[in-house]
């Protein structure tokens, strides 16, 4: 296919590259997309519980949808798509992840530097002190949890809506993606923002972006190269035009 060497080129040539990803390279995992019926848990719209007046209504009930969602993810593994993502840094290009996914599965499949902008599902904050630690445990031994130091709720240590994103995380974000030559937009309707305005730093700065998605997105028109496959087929077609291990 025409484009996969292209693309394979430009990765070849590229200095630095983002990667810029979504729930989508999480889908071949196992993991359900937020737009589409899979993001739906009981009768809940994401939108819904995912937001600090649905946790200060109900702490409980946000805590049992994470609860679900932690053992929904726990067992399961990378895929081709985040293989190929850290396979990435063995062409010697400076590689940084960004991801919007609370997944933790990048980290799994291998990737080293990973700005996780809308945080990690295995991360708890305390509510009263904002301290940050790392929680396993599947499942949770008490809904909703409280911290161990001070005794208040703890929160899970992602973003909600309407809520800002870890500024320090972001920066790095934004700072990496105007500074890339190649970015790959993989697995993302790219509507939330600020996230999704990341491509145009890229773009704007001279360097060249790759969509992989199977249906198209608002990006799709400005991006140099659109690839309409799943995250984990371009995954393989780009690591064996590559001749990368995954
Ligand atoms: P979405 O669920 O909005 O979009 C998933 C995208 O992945 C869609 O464009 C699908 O076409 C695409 N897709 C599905 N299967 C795929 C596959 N196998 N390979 C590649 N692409 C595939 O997820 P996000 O864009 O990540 O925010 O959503 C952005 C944010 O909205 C999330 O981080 C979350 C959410 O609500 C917060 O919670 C703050």
């Amino acid at each position: 296919m025409r484009e996969i060497k292209e693309i394979a080129k430009a990765i070849r040539e590229a200095e630095r590259i983002v990667v810029f990803t979504g729930a989508g390279i999480s889908a071949e995992s196992g993991v359900p997309t937020f737009r589409g019926k899979e993001g739906l848990w009981k009768r809940y719209r994401p939108e819904e519980l995912a937001t600090p007046q649905a946790f200060a209504r109900d702490p409980k009930l946000v805590w049992e949808w994470y609860n679900w969602r932690r053992e929904l993810i726990a067992p399961l593994q990378p895929n081709p798509g985040h293989r190929f993502v850290a396979a990435l840094e063995t062409l010697g290009a400076q590689v940084t992840v960004v991801t919007q996914n609370i997944d933790g599965l990048h980290k799994k499949a291998g990737s080293t530097v990973i700005e996780e902008v809308h945080g990690n599902i295995w991360q708890v904050r305390c509510t009263k002190e904002g301290t940050i630690t790392e929680n396993t445990q599947v499942p949770l031994p008490e809904i909703p949890p409280h911290c161990p130091e001070c005794g208040a709720l703890l929160r899970p240590n992602v973003v909600w809506f309407g809520e800002a994103l870890p500024q320090d995380v972001w920066m790095r974000a934004l700072d990496a993606a105007s500074k890339a030559d190649l970015m790959l937009v993989i697995g993302t309707s790219a509507v939330v923002y600020p996230a999704a305005g990341l491509p145009e730093n890229t773009l704007a700065a001279g360097g060249r972006v790759v969509e992989i998605n199977p249906d198209p997105t608002p990006l799709s028109g400005t991006v140099t190269w659109s690839l309409r496959m799943k995250a984990g087929e371009a995954g393989r077609a780009l690591a064996e035009e590559l001749g990368l291990n995954i």
